[in-house]
């Protein structure tokens, strides 16, 4: 037995007639007509140390007794009674009273029975108080196991749902120093070095009595420092006492840092972080296990972490060893922590892969067209920029709006994929900066060029034929100047077929009808007598010619509209593919939105109104639009600076075609002077 046992008998005054006492007067027999005074003052102050307590009663002086110890629950007397009962009283005892009674006289007792009985009833009291203390001890073992167990599940759980790598590390020293009951901790992780060769980085730590500054520094991959031999020997280290470390210990307590900040390490657990593959990827080092041993319960590990070391007392009297059952708790927790941080390492290395293909795949269609090179970029940018400024508004119609940094992911993502879909359409289209295609244009100038040279050369060879004519002095009908006014007029019809071509190419919007226009060149054509060298007739434009420079509006015509406007209905089956996580679930949808107006004439659905078109594919069409205008000249467009751009937005937000708080926030923020329109040019 470990601690300090009292053993005494007491016996009642009134039973001493009954006992023959040995013949020595032993200090441990206590006869007295105040037994319950007796047994209480011998009671031991200290915790810890039972008294063993043999009583010689009669049923009165029991009845007292124990009613009174039964009320004030002294845990530290263990008691057997000796009943002397002459009158036949016993049959009305309890079960519960009966438990305490040893034996029972109803006669003299001699020396050596006397000394027998005494003998027998400690053995019974030490029996029972063994057992009880096994049981408890099993008992509070069992608890402890349990609680570990909880904890475990728990800590496994939180830290497989943090995602933030330093929200982690803080996690993951929060709850080591809750279930050890450390008072500060530290968490090294291992890094390689391009050569191969290792270091240890010392990432993060707390301490919970003492404020100290954290800074990163790294620590070389040896056996000299503590974190560095549990880290290199991947085995754990419970120090009782640092500044005591027995002489054969293999590593030593570097007392600088207690020194520079005014601390007192005492005790110290380490623990290797052990990954899937029981490779050490890091070690957590505990300081100071505390235990509140003057105060009124014992507490240890999840409450004693908050007990705050101050005095130099505090570090004497509440610093404890860390509890050996800890070492192998905090083996599992750690490998819980390692695996945490690996899981976390290895999806954000996943995510910066993705990322980087969705760019360079974003790059590489947007290289097709010089001009346009860096746009999805620079509207992801603008949508970054314009969630934040949301997230910002105190007041107004955005004050309760915030977009978390995941729904700012998700946003940036859609943006940069939002025209993913124009890789399925002809360059051609998007490049036709004219009603007709070059190749069209030039073949109509090329008809009339031939047109213009037939009619010189007919001309030619009726000029000859008139000078004979001329010398006929029959023929009066034609004159030199009747010819050359003819000719004349001709070729500047053709001229001025040319002209009027050229002119109705550009996409630029007339006053009148294109249609009208056509058909005045049309009749010059006709009246122009158009034949080749045979003399068949030339078409001179023909009617797909005729249907473009038709074109009312812009440069192409319903079918090539149709088709660029298809890219949404691209970007959104491309992207719909990927396999998002749930918290990305929207890209699609956002992107396919981009085109669509408030007022419904957008494209593809004609969706209307802010229920219909969500606030993300309403930024991008703030941002698309903005981009488009002011992106660097093209053969076929050219820019347009960012103040214009901005009162043609304004426009659009007047008539209802974009969002009008979110332009005023746009303008308020002067998020486009955040972006230059050389911004992300020819990334590849
Ligand atoms: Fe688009
Ligand atoms: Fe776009």
């Amino acid at each position: 037995m470990d601690n300090p046992v009292h053993r005494k008998v007491f016996i009642a005054k009134d039973v001493m007639s009954f006992i023959t006492l040995p013949n020595f007067n032993s200090e441990n027999i206590v006869s007295t007509s105040s037994i319950l005074e007796a047994v209480t003052d011998n009671i031991p102050a200290g915790k810890d140390s039972p008294l063993f307590a043999v009583l010689f009663l009669t049923v009165n002086e029991f009845d007292n007794v124990f009613y009174f110890f039964k009320k004030y629950k002294y845990s530290d007397l263990i008691y057997k009674v000796i009943l002397f009962d002459t009158k036949g009283t016993l049959n009305t005892f309890s079960d519960e009273k009966v438990e305490y009674i040893m034996e029972l006289r109803t006669s003299n007792l001699s020396v050596i029975e006397f000394q027998f009985t005494i003998r027998k009833a400690f053995h019974q009291i030490e029996n029972y108080y063994n057992f009880k203390t096994r049981k408890d001890e099993f008992l509070l073992q069992l608890l402890d196991t349990k609680q570990d167990q909880e904890d475990l599940i728990n800590i496994g759980k939180s830290l497989q749902l943090e995602k933030d790598p330093d929200k982690l590390l803080r996690l993951i020293l929060f709850l080591s120093k809750k279930i050890t009951g450390a008072d500060g901790g530290s968490i090294y992780l291992i890094e390689e070095l391009e050569d191969g060769k290792k270091q240890l980085r010392f990432r993060y730590s707390h301490t919970f009595s003492k404020e100290i500054p954290l800074e990163e520094f790294v620590i070389p991959f040896d056996k000299n420092s503590i974190a560095g031999y549990v880290a290199t020997t991947g085995t754990v280290m419970n120090l009782p006492d640092v500044y005591n470390l027995p002489p054969n210990s293999p590593v030593s307590f570097n007392t600088s840092i207690d020194r520079i900040h005014g601390y007192q390490s005492r005790t110290m657990l380490v623990v290797p972080m052990k990954n899937h593959i029981d490779e050490v990827i890091g070690v957590i080092q505990l300081i100071n296990s505390k235990e509140d041993l003057q105060g009124s319960s014992k507490i240890s590990g999840n409450e004693a972490f908050e007990i705050r070391l101050e005095t130099h007392e505090d570090f004497n009297t509440k610093v404890v060893p860390f509890e050996e059952r800890y070492n192998s708790l905090m083996e599992a927790v750690a490998s819980q922590a390692a695996i945490a941080i690996e899981n976390n390492r290895m999806i954000k290395q996943i995510q910066t892969q993705f990322e980087e293909f969705v760019k360079a795949s974003v790059a590489a269609i947007e290289s097709r067209d010089e001009a346009t090179s860096g746009h999805s970029f620079r509207v992801a940018e603008i949508c970054k920029h314009m969630a934040r400024a949301v997230n910002n508004e105190k007041k107004g119609q955005f004050k309760d709006m915030q977009f978390s940094d995941v729904e700012i992911k998700e946003l940036e993502y859609s943006a940069l994929l939002h025209d993913f879909g124009k890789v399925y359409i002809d360059l051609a289209i998007f490049m036709k900066g004219k009603k007709l295609f070059p190749k069209d244009f030039e073949n109509v100038m090329l008809k009339i060029n031939y047109l213009y040279r037939i009619i010189e050369l007919h001309f030619a060879e009726w000029e000859k034929d008139g000078m004979n004519r001329a010398l006929d002095p029959e023929n009066k009908s034609l004159t030199i100047n009747d010819f050359e006014a003819e000719r004349n007029k001709k070729l500047s019809s053709i001229k001025q077929i040319r002209d009027k071509i050229a002119e109705l190419n550009e996409p630029t919007v007339t006053d009148r009808d294109p249609k009208e226009i056509l058909a005045d060149i049309m009749k010059i054509i006709d009246e122009t007598c158009c034949l080749d060298m045979d003399g068949n007739a030339i078409e001179v434009i023909d009617a797909y010619e005729r249907e473009n420079l038709g074109i009312k509006r812009g440069s192409l015509n319903d079918e090539e509209r149709k088709e660029i406007e298809s890219h949404v209905i691209h970007t959104y089956n491309f992207v719909s593919k990927i396999p998002w996580p749930p918290e990305f679930k929207n890209i699609p949808e956002f992107a396919l939105k981009h085109h669509e107006k408030l007022d419904g004439t957008g494209y593809p659905n004609n969706l209307k109104g802010k229920d219909q078109i969500p606030i993300q594919a309403r930024m991008m069409a703030i941002a698309d639009i903005y981009d488009a205008l002011t992106a660097s000249d093209r053969p076929y467009k050219k820019a347009i600076p960012p103040e214009r751009a901005i009162s043609i937005l304004e426009e659009e937000a007047t008539r209802n075609k974009i969002d009008p708080d979110l332009f005023e926030i746009f303008v308020r923020y002067k998020i486009y002077e955040k972006i230059s329109k050389d911004d992300y040019r020819g990334m590849e």
